[in-house]
């Protein structure tokens, strides 16, 4: 039995990993710590909310005192860490709030960690990152395990920093850390600012769809609920010292995701044309050409595979997203336009560079 805690479990991924082990796992009492910025929601766990093995708090993971005081009233045994500034773009106009808790958060938890738990070998601190470590491929590549790190966005200098500091920390003080490094996720809950479901609030609101360049990048996609059964497998089973690189095999141009979507939306809809509100704009600058992923081989031999095709996926985040106009309506705060304004304002005004 584990004592655990999830930090940013009021985001995407956490929120699905807090529903699946309040469900699953109801013998392990579950504390969700997050700082609830503009990417997290209590609305997220309202599923959860009454369910007597969880337990909120806010608090920012970066705040030595106050998370050193919930670790004296509820200790961990467990630390699933999710807390994270999480958007490339945002991260070019803001990089000191990816310093601040993609890499204060991370060290102020493992220095608790380390102080706490000394010697001991029953405990976990598990490291949530993304395959945006590894930099960028050229065409046709694979990310594997042994792939160095090579980040090149704030964001992604940011995460890469983070699996540094856990892997010291396993090295140097012996702490028990494992790492996994996924792709990009789609499902659910997603805030509506990421590539999918941007698409799909624009889609429904007939508003044109900024794909960035030429839409040739591409990135690897595996939906949620795959991701956080494999964090679940991998803390149970997984290999100590461990990183575990995670995928579906399913890399995509965003040309073809944002097209399979705009033909989705229509079979659901009846609607007609969705093709026609895809609209080229400036490219990101820095854009990571292609992330590809080689699933580590050991996921294989604890049992996980994903279970959720693309198209299925798809399919049902569309439906989703239909079905809850409210949520990403008032998930989409003054805060959201501004950061919107600032970012699409003059890239939709503009064609791109050819
Ligand atoms: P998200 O932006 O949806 O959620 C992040 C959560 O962290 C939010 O609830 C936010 O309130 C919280 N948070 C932010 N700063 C905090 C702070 N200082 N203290 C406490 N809480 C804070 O992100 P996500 O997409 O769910 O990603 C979760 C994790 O998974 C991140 O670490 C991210 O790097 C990693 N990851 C994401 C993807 C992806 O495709 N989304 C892929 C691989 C890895
Ligand atoms: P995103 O969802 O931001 O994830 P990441 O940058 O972490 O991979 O973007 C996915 C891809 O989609 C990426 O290549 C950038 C591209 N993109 C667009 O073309 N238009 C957009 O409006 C956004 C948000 C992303």
């Amino acid at each position: 039995m584990y004592r655990v805690w999830v930090t940013g479990g009021a985001g995407f991924i956490g929120s699905h990993l807090v529903r699946l082990l309040v469900r699953e796992r109801p013998e392990w009492p579950i504390h969700t710590l997050d700082a609830l910025t503009y990417a997290g929601n209590l609305a997220n766990l309202a599923e959860v909310w009454e369910a007597p093995n969880h337990h909120f708090h806010r608090v920012d993971v970066a705040d030595l005192p106050a998370v050193e005081a919930l670790w004296e009233a509820h200790p961990p045994s467990l630390i699933f860490h999710l807390a994270a500034e999480s958007h490339v773009d945002r991260s070019i106009l803001s990089p000191l709030d990816f310093f601040h808790t993609n890499v204060g958060g991370t060290v102020t938890l493992l220095e608790l960690a380390r102080q706490r738990w000394q010697g001991r070998q029953d405990v976990l601190f598990f490291q949530v990152s993304t395959d945006e470590v590894y930099g960028s491929l050229p065409e046709g590549g694979f990310f594997t395990e042994g792939s160095p790190y090579d980040p090149r966005s704030p964001y992604s200098a940011s995460k890469a920093a983070a699996d540094h500091f856990v892997r010291a920390y396993g090295h140097t003080y012996g702490l028990p850390f494992v790492i996994s490094n996924c792709g990009n996720n789609y499902g659910p809950y997603q805030f509506p600012e990421k590539l999918i479901p941007l698409t799909i609030v624009h889609l429904i609101e007939r508003r044109p769809i900024p794909v960035y360049g030429r839409g040739q990048n591409v990135r690897d996609w595996i939906h949620v609920e795959d991701h956080v059964r494999a964090l679940l497998m991998i803390a149970e089973k997984g290999r100590r010292g461990h990183t575990y690189l995670v995928g579906a095999r399913n890399p995509r141009t965003n040309l073809e995701v944002v097209s399979l979507l705009c033909q989705l939306y229509d079979e659901l809809t009846g609607q007609q044309d969705s093709q026609r509100l895809i609209t080229f704009v400036q490219d990101r600058p820095g854009h990571d050409l292609r992330y590809a992923i080689e699933p580590s081989p050991h996921l294989a031999d604890i049992g996980w595979q994903p279970q959720v095709s693309f198209e299925e996926g798809l399919r049902r985040t569309l439906q989703w997203y239909l079905a809850h106009p409210e949520w990403w309506q008032s998930v989409r705060s003054g805060q959201y336009q501004t950061y919107y304004e600032r970012w699409y304002g003059e890239r939709l005004k503009q064609p791109p560079a050819s």
